[in-house]
């Protein structure tokens, strides 16, 4: 789990004024609550500075927040600024807690779970179509699941699963080869566009566009799917009724939690009568994909590229696990089980450090919850323990490049039509 990033927690109409919401995300439970003074989100460590208490739990006054233990009252960047038991003192400067920047855009509430200052910030993706609402109509969903949110990614970038695991819905086992595609990136995204050969539209769908000519004779559709650091995908489909529009939230609640929240966008069937249906076709593919996603093994992705096989088709996947890497290494990662979450008890709260840390030096003995650990907490499992290794995906063709580092095959396919190789280099001296 990484910290750092702009995180979608809730969609914008399931946070009422004057009703504190409770949110896990990285293991840590934030509350959520709209300032009676303009109706702005505020997002903060639900985790009272005294006794621990839920400021969940607790009530609004004004555009504070009050613990519903003792009464504290704290304002919207977490300071306390009164304590009823002792009216007449002073506040004492430890009486704060990390209190998160939001943003409320494409119909979610977006958190940023990190201490960068804004101009350093990776940004929230364009997702502007989802204001288009002349051209689009929109359902949403959550689906909560028991599985790492990396691998759910993973699994919804991936284009030579859906035969088999959505055959009948999207995916066609006629078809199950998976053509070249295009791919672009940049380092906080990657899209791979392609052509598929879907089977024939069914329910409402296939009545009203019963596409039925054979396979052969059908256009290919185009599909491109893109992920979106760390956590987020779209899935944008041509279908021969027009354009649908998957954008997805995979919100790691913890390492093995997931909550996803969708907005499916369609540019057809634009009246309400469809949203059901639309709606239960979104579901349909989540509980398909869960079947699997629960049980793959081991539940976290590796951290060493090397530990899985891949293929050309797992391109865009493969990106996405260097790009993590790398962020691993910049020490973004969050160990999950030390902080305020859900599991067994604990003598210790951890927390993802806010903006002020960094931006107030002068705070730094004020606060009283330590931040939590990232790149130590790896090195000492030995996960991403030095010497650095970097790797290297040379596809087929780049074999017979003259000018690459002796090869240590280790992911070699089957088959002389497809080949992944992976070159290991070792760059230990380069650190030493
Ligand atoms: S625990 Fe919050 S005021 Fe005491
Ligand atoms: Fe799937």
């Amino acid at each position: 789990m990484f910290k750092n990033f702009w995180y979608a927690v809730e969609f914008s109409t399931d946070l009422e004024v004057g009703k504190p919401k409770k949110v896990k995300i990285l293991g840590q439970q934030l509350v959520l609550y709209r300032k009676n003074s303009d109706h702005s989100v505020v997002a903060m460590s639900d985790l009272c500075v005294h006794r621990g208490a839920a400021l969940s739990g607790g009530t609004i006054k004004d555009d504070c927040i009050v613990c519903p233990y003792h009464g504290w009252e704290y304002d919207p960047d977490g300071v306390v600024q009164k304590i009823p038991a002792q009216p007449d003192k002073g506040i004492p400067r430890k009486a704060r807690i990390d209190s998160y920047p939001t943003q409320e855009k494409y119909m979610f509430i977006w958190v940023y779970m990190g201490d960068l200052p804004e101009e350093e910030r990776p940004p929230i993706p364009d997702w502007s179509d989802i204001d288009d609402t002349e051209t689009y109509r929109a359902v949403t969903g959550s689906f909560l699941w028991k599985s790492n949110y990396e691998r759910i990614l993973e699994n919804g970038i991936d284009v030579a699963h859906t035969p088999f695991v959505h055959g009948g819905v999207f995916g066609n086992p006629e078809k199950p080869e998976v053509p070249d595609f295009v791919m672009e990136d940049s380092d906080w995204h990657c899209k791979i566009s392609i052509e598929l050969n879907p089977p024939r539209s069914k329910g409402i769908w296939g009545m009203i566009n019963p596409n039925r000519q054979k396979l052969t004779e059908r256009p290919p559709v185009p599909v491109s799917t893109t992920w979106f650091m760390p956590n987020m995908i779209l899935l944008d489909v041509g279908t021969p009724m027009g354009a649908m529009k998957i954008f997805d939230v995979n919100i790691p609640i913890d390492e093995e939690t997931t909550l996803v929240k969708f907005v499916a966008l369609r540019s057809f069937f634009k009246g309400k009568w469809a949203d059901r249906d639309a709606r239960r076709r979104v579901f349909k593919v989540l509980y398909e994909d869960q079947a699997i996603v629960d049980h793959v093994r081991p539940e976290l992705l590796p951290f060493d590229l090397s530990a899985e096989l891949h293929i050309k088709s797992d391109q865009n996947a493969v990106k996405y696990r260097r790009r993590r890497q790398e962020l691993i290494e910049a020490g973004w990662g969050v160990e999950g089980n030390t902080i305020v979450g859900e599991g067994g008890a604990r003598v210790e709260a951890r927390v993802i450090p806010s903006p002020t840390r960094k931006a107030v030096p002068e705070l730094a003995s004020a606060w009283n919850f330590k931040e939590v650990r990232s790149r130590e907490i790896l090195d000492a499992r030995g996960e991403a323990s030095p010497p650095r290794v970097e790797h290297r995906l040379v596809l087929h063709d780049d074999l017979h490049d003259d000018s690459a580092p002796e090869a240590d095959a280790i992911g070699d396919i089957a088959g002389d039509e497809i080949t992944t190789t992976y070159v290991t280099t070792s760059n230990k001296e380069d650190n030493a």
